[in-house]
């Protein structure tokens, strides 16, 4: 019974294998709404961003190997496509003014619950963990939008 089931498991397992992978790599070129440099954006802002933020609310992604292998790869395509649904720094540009001072409410929201990056992506990026010193200069930033 038990052999049975592994090898229906593993059956599973390979079969899932054949569905299609992620594909967040729209613009490798940054498209012309991307957020920019700009009087209320700092290159210090943007890089924490990048750094932080932007595998789930761009339109690029960073793919480490093991996000090749089913389910992870649905997993976190749904996260991506969920993320962005909400923000997508890649398409600041076509925000309307109310919605920027929406989205950029909701971050600094997102950010004090310790919400944002999620819990599940920090385990393995460390580096996209916010210090202080980070979350204070996006605060910054988000009183001067
Ligand atoms: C691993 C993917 C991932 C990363 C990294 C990530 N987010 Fe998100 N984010 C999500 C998902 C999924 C949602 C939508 C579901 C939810 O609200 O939990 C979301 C929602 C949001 C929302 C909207 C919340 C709302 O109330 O609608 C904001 C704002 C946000 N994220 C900001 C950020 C900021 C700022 C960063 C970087 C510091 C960040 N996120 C990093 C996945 C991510």
């Amino acid at each position: 019974m038990i052999k049975k089931l592994i090898f229906f498991l593993v059956i599973v397992f390979v079969a899932i294998q054949f569905y299609p992978r992620n594909n967040n790599n729209i613009s490798k070129n940054k498209s012309e709404y991307a957020l920019a440099l700009s009087e209320t954006t700092s290159d210090s802002v943007l890089q924490i961003l990048k750094t932080s933020c932007y595998d789930c609310h761009s339109n690029n992604s960073v793919y480490p190997w093991y996000t090749n292998i089913q389910p992870f790869s649905w997993w976190i395509n749904h996260h991506i496509y969920e993320a962005k649904e909400s923000l997508n720094f890649d398409e600041w540009g076509t925000y309307t003014l109310k919605k920027k001072e929406q989205v950029v409410y909701e971050i600094k929201e997102e950010i004090e619950e310790g919400e944002m990056p999620l819990e599940s992506y920090t385990w393995i990026h460390k580096n996209a963990v916010l210090t202080e010193q980070q979350k204070s200069l996006i605060y910054d930033w988000v009183k001067r939008n």
